[in-house]
């Protein structure tokens, strides 16, 4: 019998891939790039698995070009926004991801991006590198204080609880915001509950936790920086998109707010030209959130699971669209 057809779209680790040799027909696209979209579309029609990165836009049309054998769309990643999951669910195939195993390496990062803008070690850092050793004095390279000060948390799932643990440690008061309120966690976590405005107006530092969706595109804009503190910190490690970037380039400029913390930013990557990229009050890392050795090897893992689930016939143990079944 001839096995299932996998196309997988970058290397993802011997680990991971030598579990799935034995049982597909594997293809995996090398180097350190993602295919072109051009690629996809060729590979895609006959194909019954394709593990994807978040790199690839797998649209409707990607998904459509796909024969009655395609079974698995697994994600290495929790977030899937850029997979258009409602044209996979009309076909039935389902979405797998890998939620979970990032959440504390995760909220690592941004705890690293809030303290490395407030603290100001990027910017300290170059100019040490630059021969520039200013003298200890009263003023040099201040910032303001991470223990005590208020954290605004937007989108309360799993990260941003993560995080939320985290600033308990830091005896900051926490503020939380999300569609669903969760009252069960407010006093084991030590968090309120705050509206939108009043999280951002009180917060000195706010902390993106949302997936990215058409009700959350663009939710940070110019009027909610209107409402932030000129002392405030943004910290996003959510989706570039969650962030109108012309709004956060313009809150910056005009000292909305007093700096950002980015690990994602929309378009990735960012424009060489791109203005904040000249500001020392912002920290900017590519998209690496999840990037610890154990992490990235789990979700390898989670997201070969998904696959040999489906060439088992079985349900995927980690599915965002369980009403295929
Ligand atoms: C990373 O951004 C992920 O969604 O896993």
């Amino acid at each position: 019998m001839r096995k299932a057809a996998v196309f997988v779209t970058r290397d993802i680790g011997e680990k991971a891939l030598a579990r799935l040799r034995p049982v597909v027909d594997l293809e995996v696209w090398p180097g350190d790039y993602p295919p072109p979209r051009s690629v996809i579309l060729e590979k895609v029609p006959g194909l019954f698995g394709l593990l994807t990165l978040l790199t690839d836009p797998i649209d409707a049309e990607v998904i459509n070009s796909a024969g009655p054998e395609l079974k698995v769309i697994s994600q290495m990643a929790v977030g899937v926004d850029n997979i258009d999951v409602k044209a996979a669910t009309a076909r039935g195939i389902p979405v797998g991801n890998t939620p979970g195993v990032l959440t504390e390496t995760t909220a690592d990062m941004a705890w690293a991006l809030l303290m490395a803008v407030a603290r100001r070690v990027v910017e300290a850092d170059q100019q040490v590198r630059q021969g520039i050793w200013k003298p200890w004095g009263p003023d040099v390279l201040t910032g303001p204080d991470i223990h005590g000060s208020t954290i605004g948390i937007i989108g309360f799932g799993r990260i941003g609880q993560a995080v939320a643990r985290r600033a308990r440690g830091f005896n900051m008061k926490i503020l939380y915001f999300d569609p669903q309120r969760q009252i069960d966690l407010e006093e084991s976590l030590g968090v309120e509950y705050a509206p939108l405005n009043d999280l951002l107006s009180q917060s000195d530092f706010i902390s993106l936790h949302t997936f990215l969706n058409a009700s959350t595109r663009h939710m940070i804009s110019k009027q909610q920086f209107e409402c932030m503190k000129p002392s405030a910190i943004l910290i996003n490690t959510s989706r570039g998109g969650v962030v109108d970037p012309a709004a956060l380039t313009w809150a910056l400029q005009e000292k909305k707010i007093a700096g950002a913390g980015l690990d994602v930013y929309d378009p990735e990557p960012i424009q060489k030209d791109n203005p904040i990229l000249g500001m020392s009050n912002v920290v900017i890392t590519p998209h690496i959130a999840s990037a610890s050795i154990e992490t990235r090897r789990k979700m390898a893992l989670m997201a070969v699971e998904n696959v040999l689930a489906a060439v088992l016939g079985k349900k995927l143990p980690y599915c965002v669209n369980p009403e295929v079944y």
